[in-house]
């Protein structure tokens, strides 16, 4: 299974600018999240804070009882071996053909035989889609190939987590969709934790377990994808939509001043931009036939029925409707009478339960209209 990631109270900031506070998450072990924002909101300066590139001031990002943000050097570079980290280039080296690119890691950190290394690297070549491909050079092949190439290298250690970065950049929607469906497929095959960094909404609403998303500093939400996918907040209906209409401007966020006259040039007919109201929780993408289903599915359930009780309600409805009608027995929920059982429990899920979010970091959304329940932690306003 891969592993858990546990941030509590991250802070990065360069000099006097402070990139985002107080960002508190646990990447649930074996599923996949996405880490939605604006451009510049430092997504990807999250994930090279994940992998200890980055010093955050502030926080922890704990992996198997070791925080990344405070370990010593030689710890560091022992727990970066449980990543694979899918840059936004792919970042493979020009002058070497994918063979070479995709062994560097074996080659680099591990003692194996190069028979060993030629078995590993033509299975993640497989895997990817890539055989055939090996005496390949980068610059010969397409973005999508590349993309892939990266990915099978990420893979050669056998990660227990995989951070990728805009694996939808330079690609057009159906590549975008193909490297989507890889990424599921190799999920069900080593359960690896996922944490996606995109801008394509396809992607971000059929492909994760639990969306987050960054914005004016903060996390300001994150959690079960059916949480984020049914929202209200502006913000969120407004990144989803891909319109001008909403708090997210040109290059930074708006003033309500900006706001208002934009909303007034909207009433009064001008096109915000997006083509249709993009609302609701599509179906999830699966595996593709013949590979095994995902663990991370199956404990998600559990996982998220047990913090049911601490959703909005659209999201716990969505939730209550996609279970089948045992499943609905199995957990005592139901269409009918879920309002009375989930309020009735009156149980609140421990912190840290491994693999668990801790009900203050499921959601947290300025002004949202649900409440949290009582015993929510610390610094989650
Ligand atoms: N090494 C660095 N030194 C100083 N500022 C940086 C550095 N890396 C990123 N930044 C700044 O951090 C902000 C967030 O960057 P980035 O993480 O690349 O955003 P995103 O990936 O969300 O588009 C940007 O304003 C960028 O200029
Ligand atoms: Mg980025």
């Amino acid at each position: 299974m891969g592993a858990e990631v546990v941030i509590e109270g991250l802070t990065k900031s360069f000099g006097k600018q402070t990139i985002w506070r107080d960002v508190t998450l646990t990447l649930p072990p074996g599923e996949v999240s996405v880490l939605l924002g604006p451009s510049g909101t430092g997504k990807s300066v999250f994930l090279k804070s994940m992998i200890g590139l980055l010093k955050p001031e502030r926080g922890s990002c704990v992996i198997n009882g070791v925080d990344i943000v405070t370990c010593s050097e030689h710890k560091l570079y022992d727990t970066r071996k449980m990543f694979g980290v899918l840059f936004q280039d792919g970042a493979l080296f020009g002058s070497m053909n994918l063979y070479d690119n995709v062994a560097f890691p074996l080659r680099e950190h591990t003692k194996k035989s190069e028979s060993e290394i030629k078995r590993i690297v033509l299975e993640k070549l497989e895997m990817t889609g890539l055989s055939g491909a090996e005496k390949k050079l980068p610059g010969e092949i397409s973005g999508g190939m590349r993309k892939r190439a990266g990915l099978a290298r990420a893979l050669v250690l056998d990660p227990e987590i995989i951070l990728v970065d805009e694996p939808d950049s330079g690609l057009d929607p159906v590549r975008t969709t193909y490297i989507s469906q890889l990424f599921i497929d190799v999920n069900a095959q080593i359960d690896a934790t996922f944490l996606i960094v995109t801008h394509n909404i396809n992607l971000a609403r059929t492909v994760p377990d639990n969306i987050g998303m960054l914005f004016r500093k903060e996390l300001v939400m994150f959690g079960p994808r059916e949480v984020l996918l049914t929202s209200e907040e502006p913000v969120v209906k407004q990144f989803l939509n891909g319109t001008m209409d909403g708090p997210i401007g040109m290059s930074e966020e708006k003033d309500s001043a900006q706001m208002a006259a934009e909303r007034a040039m909207f009433e009064a007919g001008h096109h915000a931009g997006g083509v249709e109201d993009v609302s609701g929780v599509p179906a999830q993408m699966q595996p593709t036939p013949g590979l095994p289903e995902r663990q991370g599915v199956r404990r998600r359930k559990d996982r998220v029925m047990r913090i049911l009780h601490t959703l909005p309600a659209e999201a716990r409805e969505t939730i209550i409707a996609s279970l089948t009608p045992e499943e609905q027995r199995h957990y005592g929920v139901g269409p009918a009478r879920q309002t009375a059982r989930i309020n009735n429990r009156g149980d609140v899920p421990p912190r840290h339960h491994s693999g668990q979010l801790p009900t203050d970091q499921v959601a947290q959304l300025p002004g949202a209209q649900w409440q949290a329940p009582p015993n929510r932690g610390q610094g989650s306003t």
